[in-house]
């Protein structure tokens, strides 16, 4: 049995076991100490436990398998625990695989944030609080101007951003209607270390590593605004203990590349890296994306402003520290190379 009460913070980290999840908790577990960090997380085929091998035995960390679309299991985690927070992170996260069936999307990002809401408007701790993490991705496509910043509109494009939308209203709503202690993150595109290769920066890097082909959707000139995973976390620690009840934070990296511009890099670092193959000439155009969002781009100034908080890592940097990372955990990225990934691969790219 933990000892609850020698913790200063019990905190349910949802998702914990994902990318950004295992990256929050390796980084807020040595510098707090003093709090408990719990990671529920149902482990589905992006949830690996191997990112988490350094602090498995850490005495401020446990893992509880519990689905959140579980009702009945959340609420045995949260008696269990009962937390003085949540930070909340699970969800079904690629845009791809919402495209192929929105429905598991529907059950987690939308489902599963209400269980979560439900449950913790019923904890009676004035300590409390919701850290909701979403997407910038909530507020659909900019052209070549402007950015997104917190009063931009709602116009999610692609079954995934429309969930993360819907839960991100839910949030607001329990705030609003319950007074539930909530803060809100919408981040722009992350990359680094533990990032299921599904995803763009992962994905090229395993199939330049292998020197298979490069497959950029389109014409390759969509924009994503990059920010290295580890900046978002210390984004997320601050809002959770520094942000206003019932805000929403916006976070990026002020970092905007094309798509065939970051390939294109990722190739140059590995060609240097392992011996040059000119990998560029991997890059394969295919079928673009349905509902491919052309440009997105964060102000990120009521953060700066109010919390103080910039990235710190600049991006060639960042991604020379990623492209090393895959390099020297092969084995963590075999992990991800299932008959599931393969499956998936094949549906995705093979007839595009
Ligand atoms: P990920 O797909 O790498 O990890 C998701 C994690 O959630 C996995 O460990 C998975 O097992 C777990 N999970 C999924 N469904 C679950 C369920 N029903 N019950 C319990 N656990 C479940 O995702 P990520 O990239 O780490 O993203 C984390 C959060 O940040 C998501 O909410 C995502 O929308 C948001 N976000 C991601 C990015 C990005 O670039 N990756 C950017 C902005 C916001
Ligand atoms: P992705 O990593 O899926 O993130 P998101 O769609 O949530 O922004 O994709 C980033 C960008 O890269 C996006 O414009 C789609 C593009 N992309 C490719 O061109 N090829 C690929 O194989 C993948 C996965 C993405």
């Amino acid at each position: 049995m933990t000892d609850l009460s020698k913790f200063k913070q019990r905190i349910i980290v949802t998702g914990g076991a994902g990318f950004i999840g295992a990256n929050y908790l390796l980084y807020m577990i040595s510098k707090y100490p003093e709090y408990l960090f719990v990671n529920v997380d149902c482990l589905t085929y992006a949830g690996n436990l191997k990112s988490l091998e350094p602090i498995e035995t850490t005495p401020n960390y446990k893992f509880e398998k519990v689905d959140i679309r579980d009702f009945k299991g959340l609420k045995e985690a949260f008696d269990k625990y009962k937390p003085t927070g949540v930070v909340h992170l699970a969800a079904e996260s690629h845009v791809d695989r919402s495209i192929i069936g929105p429905s598991d999307f529907i059950n987690t990002n939308i489902v599963g944030t209400f269980n979560l809401l439900e449950l913790s408007r019923s904890i009676d701790d004035s300590l409390f609080r919701f850290h909701h993490i979403s997407t910038d991705e909530v507020f659909g496509s900019l052209g070549k101007d402007g950015y997104f910043n917190e009063d931009s509109p709602y116009q999610p494009n692609s079954p995934y951003s429309a969930t993360k939308a819907a839960s991100d209203h839910l949030v607001r709503s329990y705030h609003k209607t319950y007074g539930l202690d909530t803060v809100t993150t919408n981040c722009s595109n992350n990359y680094g270390p533990h990032q299921f290769p599904e995803k763009l920066i992962p994905l090229m890097i395993r199939n330049a590593i292998e020197t298979k082909p490069l497959p950029v959707y389109g014409d390759g000139k969509h924009i994503r605004d990059w920010l290295f995973v580890e900046d978002h976390c210390k984004a997320l620690d601050l809002v959770f203990h520094k942000g206003k009840a019932g805000e929403t934070y916006n976070i990026g990296g002020s970092n905007e590349i094309e798509n065939i511009e970051l390939v294109k890099m990722i190739c140059s670092i590995i060609d240097e890296k392992l011996g040059s193959k000119n990998r560029e000439k991997l890059i394969t155009f295919v079928e673009d994306r349905p509902g491919h969002d052309r440009r997105y781009a964060i102000d990120a100034s009521k953060i700066k402003d109010e919390l103080g908080w910039q990235p710190e890592h600049e991006f060639e940097a960042g991604l020379r520290i990623t492209i090393e990372w895959y390099l020297e955990n092969k084995n963590w990225l075999d992990t991800c190379i299932n008959g599931e990934y393969l499956k998936y691969y094949n549906k995705v790219y093979k007839n595009r």
